[in-house]
């Protein structure tokens, strides 16, 4: 069985444009299950626990910014190989130059020159989306946002052709 779980969330941009419901219909829309979500208006802690990779990058204070600005939409989603399923649909890092048909691409068009710049580091980033990069991360990271009370096992009545 390749089944994964990763974790996704929502940004507060995502959030505050009204894209909650279109995101998850993407991810529904493939099959993936949702085993846990949650709203949550994170703080400087938590965050500086999940983007500890990149604490003392010139960019983190601008994130730490935009992530507590607003409440985060939080999901874990199931099924085969759902990591690299979930970043493929998500799109990369910058969203002017994620592809098209993306999540990031369709949905922001922000460029690292404007995020970098003076003007742009007050608002960070803006690229709507993030997803777990590898599974050893998606198992830290859903560790650090999800109790296992929080995570669901059951059916959806489309296994059967979803996951064999
Ligand atoms: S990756 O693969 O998504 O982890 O990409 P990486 O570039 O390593 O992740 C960096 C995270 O920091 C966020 N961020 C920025 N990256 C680069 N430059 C700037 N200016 C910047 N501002 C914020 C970026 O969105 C990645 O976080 P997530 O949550 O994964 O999007």
């Amino acid at each position: 069985m390749t089944l994964e779980r990763t974790l996704v969330f929502i940004k507060p941009d995502g959030v505050e444009r009204g894209l909650v419901g279109e995101i998850l219909t993407r991810f529904e829309r493939v099959g993936l299950t949702i085993v846990g979500m949650k709203m949550v208006w994170v703080d400087q802690d938590h965050t500086k626990k999940h983007y500890q990779a990149h604490v003392d990058k010139p960019f983190y204070l601008p994130i730490e910014e935009f992530i507590t600005s607003g409440p985060v939409v939080a999901f874990v989603l199931e099924g085969h190989a759902a990591v690299a399923l979930v970043r493929k649909m998500v799109g990369g890092t910058e969203p002017h130059s994620a592809a098209p048909g993306t999540i990031r691409g369709d949905y922001a068009h922000m460029n690292y020159a404007f995020a970098d710049s003076d003007e742009g580091k007050s608002l960070g980033l803006r690229n709507v989306i993030h997803a777990s990069g590898e599974k050893d991360e998606a198992d830290k990271e859903i560790e650090l946002w999800f109790t296992p009370e929080e995570l669901h096992s059951y059916q959806l009545v489309h296994h059967k052709h979803m996951r064999g």
